[in-house]
């Protein structure tokens, strides 16, 4: 009855040809990860969704997956981090809860809006330096606009010291790859895990107005204070959440504009808008692939299939924003007047991102800042030849070559 797993790509070279194959063999399979382990990959719009609010599937994989508890993962494994990280990913219930309130404060409408200057602020600096680029020369707009854009601003709500923001963001660089190797893995665990200690250690010295202290400060005056562990992964994971995430759709969207020039001369002749075109692109190439990690702590009948208890599952948030059943046959396509965008791309359900307004703000000044300052920009290479991103956790480019002016 069963088919062989689907052995996973870590290298991502193909994540919407890789869906496509899943799909064919139903909206809930079984793939193979590096290790030989196996999981349920979930690349069905509906059972993503039901998937995501069933209290069958928890997020704390290591108390319940039973290959991690019986002593059958080594700290090598190239995902290990992804499963010991202490932070509101990998909690449930009120354990959950409890982690996300207090960092839940500070992505309130109010705050966020008040990071408009502070975007303006980077957005400018970044094109000034940009516009002393010669005219003809490629740069690679991920690496020179989009990532710095979003990982200034995340450290910069964390508080984090310019001159520590390199090791802080290569950390979070090469946990998002899914072709480290065993050592690569191991050692960026423990240098990140010494930065973000550092940092802690730093900020309790010296408070700030930042996200970092508010977060501290919580674990001074709450009755059940956080744990050092539980702080470093908070911020880890805004790092990691908030850096290549919001980077990746950015890029896409680029790409899409540039390669649907009648869809870019509407939005920049205001017939359409950028949200749209933004709200588009985070269904078609939301930033996220598949998700590490849920395990089931009961059996789960779904689209004819058995998950059963102690199994893995990847909610393939990339499969989910393309899924036919859902978007039609046009679900693959960049239209930026399709009347129902909605999707998963931010997660569903108690673990919904709690970036999406952050996001929506860099992106509604990051994007026409851009096309605004450089109107004859142009991909360097053809989109086809763009190089994806070595991992399939997320979805983006490893770098986007253009040409900004000349
Ligand atoms: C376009 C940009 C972004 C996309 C597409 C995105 C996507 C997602 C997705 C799919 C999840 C759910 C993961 C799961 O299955 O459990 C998530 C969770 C999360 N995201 Fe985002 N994200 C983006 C930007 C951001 C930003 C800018 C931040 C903050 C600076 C952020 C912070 C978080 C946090 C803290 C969670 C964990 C929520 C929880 O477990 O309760 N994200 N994001």
């Amino acid at each position: 009855m069963d088919k062989c797993p689907y052995v996973l790509d870590r290298t991502g070279s193909d994540l919407h040809g890789e869906n496509r194959n899943l799909r064919a063999r139903g909206p809930v399979t079984r793939v193979e990860l590096l290790g030989g382990y196996t999981a349920w990959s979930v690349t069905g719009y509906d059972e993503a969704k039901q998937l995501l609010v069933d209290s069958r599937i928890a997020k704390n994989t290591k108390d319940n997956w039973p290959e991690f508890l019986q002593g059958r993962v080594s700290q090598d494994w190239e995902l290990y981090s992804w499963l010991v990280m202490d932070n509101m990913q990998t909690r449930d219930g009120a354990e959950h809860d409890r982690l996300r309130k207090l960092v839940a404060q500070a992505f309130t409408g109010r705050r966020v809006a008040a990071t408009r200057p502070i975007i303006e602020g980077i957005v400018r600096r970044l094109l000034d330096d940009l516009e002393k680029v010669p005219a003809g020369e490629v740069v690679d707009i991920k690496g020179q606009y989009f990532y710095p854009l979003s990982t200034i601003l995340v450290c910069d709500l964390l508080g984090i010291r310019e001159e520590d923001q390199v090791t802080m963001l290569q950390g979070a660089r090469v946990n998002a790859k899914t072709t480290n190797t065993a050592e690569e893995a191991e050692a960026n665990l423990h240098q990140t895990h010494q930065a973000l200690g550092q940092l802690v250690e730093t900020k309790r010295r010296e408070p700030g107005d930042d996200l970092t202290t508010v977060i501290l400060r919580a674990t001074e005056d709450d009755e059940a204070p956080l744990t050092d562990e539980e702080v470093l992964g908070s911020v880890h994971l805004l790092i990691g959440g908030g850096t290549e995430t919001t980077a990746n759709v950015l890029c896409h969207t680029v790409v899409d504009l540039l390669t649907h020039p009648d869809q870019l001369t509407a939005v920049l002749a205001g017939n359409a808008s950028w949200e749209a075109a933004w709200e588009e692109e985070v269904r078609k190439d939301g930033a996220v692939g598949s998700m590490p990690f849920r395990c089931a702590i009961d059996d789960i009948e779904i689209a004819g299939v058995t998950i059963a208890k102690g199994d893995l599952v990847l909610i393939n948030y990339a499969g989910a924003g393309r899924d036919p059943a859902r978007y039609g046959d046009t679900a693959d396509e960049f239209d930026i007047t399709r009347a129902d965008k909605g999707s998963l791309s931010f997660g569903y359900g108690r673990h919904r991102c709690l970036g999406p307004a952050l996001a929506n703000m860099e992106a509604m000044v990051a994007l026409p800042a851009l096309f605004e300052r450089f109107p004859h920009l142009r991909l360097a290479v053809p989109a086809a030849e763009l190089k994806p991103a070595a991992t399939y956790i997320f979805n983006g480019y490893e770098e986007v070559p253009m040409v900004l002016q000349g």
